[in-house]
């Protein structure tokens, strides 16, 4: 039977971006919500937004940026511009997860990696995929399943 479930890489990534999306919500929430009570939820919740956000961005520039510097040149100030951005979560990321609990501090970094997330994928969505998807030369469909396996190859890592 053919797989017709399997998502293209664009299909993919986006919804990492959904999922990713929600959990920062999730934790806006808690934060909002019990200030003091939710401590170890928070925390959890932070390193698990971490660390999906980690898995996204190696696949994104081990695969995916990769293909499509290749398949369509003027998309290289975006790609740059991409790599750039993950840096700058990738900075965030270190100093949440160097944090020893969920405090006040950690509820303000977590936002602001919210906001810098967003805008990121705001520009993935608008920028990046829509030359993906016209670049005749991108196999979407294969570079999915290739995303997806080392997706999964990663994650297996962290619960190691
Ligand atoms: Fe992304
Ligand atoms: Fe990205």
């Amino acid at each position: 039977m053919p797989q017709t479930t399997d998502k293209d890489a664009c299909e993919l990534l986006d919804a990492d971006h959904l999922a990713v999306k929600h959990l920062f919500v999730e934790y806006a929430r808690l934060a909002m919500a019990t200030p003091s009570g939710s401590a170890a939820e928070r925390k959890a919740l932070a390193t698990k937004i971490c660390n999906e956000l980690t898995v996204h961005a190696q696949i994104e520039e081990e695969i995916f940026y990769p293909a499509l510097r290749g398949a369509v040149p003027d998309a290289a100030d975006v790609v740059d511009e991409g790599l750039q951005e993950h840096q700058d979560a990738k900075d965030l990321i270190a100093r949440i997860r160097g944090m020893g609990q969920a405090d006040d501090a950690m509820d303000k970094l977590v936002s602001e990696l919210a906001r810098s997330i967003e805008h990121h994928v705001k520009e993935e969505r608008d920028e990046l995929f829509p030359k993906a998807k016209a670049a005749p030369r991108m196999d979407l469909a294969g570079l999915g399943a290739q995303l997806r396996d080392r997706q999964q190859e990663l994650q297996a890592g962290l619960r190691a």
